[in-house]
């Protein structure tokens, strides 16, 4: 199938700019208009038992995470379309630009599953890219994590906050913004302002993303597992009881994912995580030239199909040391979740939530294929 003979409800051939302004597109936007009413059926049939996301009762644990929803327009859409976790996309403490387009293209690895394995040469020799998006899909995003000015995302984030139906949550996501000359402690003050700028939007929970390469080309925050304790520190002294999910890629080592558990969840400061984001890989043409254009656009981040075993090993891993360490923590597993039995593998692996990107991007009904699947 491509994307052709039906419509993603962020649609990647337009620019980020007129998908924040004109989206979200297809299912999403009848829901919106009202032409849907499958979403009422989606989320009263859960309404009788309702799960536990930390503390807050949600009607199924699974949304979509941090990314295609880039406003409340989008948010309220999937909490039409049942899906009962919805993150509004990362917010920055300033505004913030959007790599050019193309953002997204689609991705195909070379194994006959579609998956890429962490550490696989592939990865770095080279991974074919282009705008046929075949099903089972994957995909390759390229943001840079663009942001509003907070005078624009808060009362946004106000009125996506608002639009929940019952059993169903909110989560906002926001990061750090490193920029030029700033030190070590203007880097964690700014998290603590943007942490302080989403809780004025009457925020009960945040997520704070540390997956993206905000470090500099290709460095992720979250494999500096000191500093993101220091940051979740100063970050849970202003937002006080509202839990802090960190948002992880993936970990190749046990030893450093511990670090990580000790760090945040170990000292207090972190009460979750949300892994995996993408996994990065060389993206090249047919004819084996860079994809995507432009500078420090060689690697990209991957997700969907290809990094479902990557997503389950972590949340797998992550869910032993939670057991070792005899520590309580939410567990939000992401990667890959594309038909109902992924869903069902992420919970199996210790998953206490489940969020897709990818698979909701181009299958609006899956929350309620999943509903229906388990006889929620
Ligand atoms: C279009 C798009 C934009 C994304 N933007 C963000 C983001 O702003 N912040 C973040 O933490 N993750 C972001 N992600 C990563 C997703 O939250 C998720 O971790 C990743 O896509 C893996 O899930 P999937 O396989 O279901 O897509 C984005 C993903 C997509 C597809």
């Amino acid at each position: 199938m491509t994307n052709q003979q039906f419509e993603p409800f962020y649609d990647v051939n337009r620019t980020y700019d007129d998908n924040y302004r004109q989206g979200p597109f297809g299912l999403f936007a009848q829901a919106l208009t009202g032409g849907t009413t499958t979403e009422t059926d989606a989320t009263s049939a859960c309404a009788a038992t309702p799960a536990s996301v930390l503390g807050f009762p949600v009607n199924l644990p699974f949304g979509i995470p941090a990314g295609p929803l880039l406003n409340s327009r989008f948010t309220t859409a999937a909490f039409r379309m049942g899906f009962d976790l919805a993150v509004y996309k990362t917010v920055r403490s300033r505004a913030w630009g959007c790599n050019p387009f193309p953002n997204v293209l689609a991705v195909h690895p070379k194994a006959a599953d579609g998956s890429l394995t962490p550490g696989s040469a592939e990865l770095d020799e080279g991974v074919l890219a282009d705008t046929r998006y075949n099903l089972p899909i994957s995909i390759s995003n390229s943001f840079g994590v663009p942001s509003r000015d907070p005078d624009v995302w808060q009362p946004d984030m106000r009125d996506a906050i608002a639009a929940a139906g019952p059993g169903q949550l909110l989560v906002p996501s926001f990061q750090g913004s490193r920029v030029a000359g700033m030190s070590t402690d203007e880097y964690i003050a700014d998290h603590v302002a943007c942490a302080r700028l989403v809780c004025e939007t009457g925020a009960q929970l945040m997520e704070m993303n540390t997956s993206c390469p905000n470090e500099g080309h290709n460095r992720l925050l979250c494999h500096d597992p000191h500093l993101v304790g220091r940051i979740t520190e100063a970050v849970k002294n202003e937002i006080g009881d509202r839990p802090l999910i960190v948002k992880l890629a993936y970990f190749p080592s046990d030893i450093e994912l511990e670090t990580m558990v000790r760090e945040t969840v170990g000292h207090g400061t972190a009460q979750g995580f949300s892994t995996i984001n993408t996994i990065s890989a060389k993206l090249v043409d047919a004819s084996g030239n860079q994809a995507l254009p432009g500078e420090g656009r060689d690697r990209s981040g991957v997700c969907g199909n290809a990094i479902r075993g990557a997503g389950l090993d972590m949340v797998r891993r992550l869910s032993a040391i939670r057991e070792r360490l005899g520590l309580d923590f939410a567990i939000v597993g992401v990667g890959g979740v594309i038909e109902p039995e992924h869903y069902l593998a992420y919970r199996e692996a210790g998953a206490d939530a489940v969020m897709s990107a990818t698979g909701a991007m181009w299958d609006a009904t899956l929350a309620q294929r999943i509903k229906a699947a388990i006889g929620a």
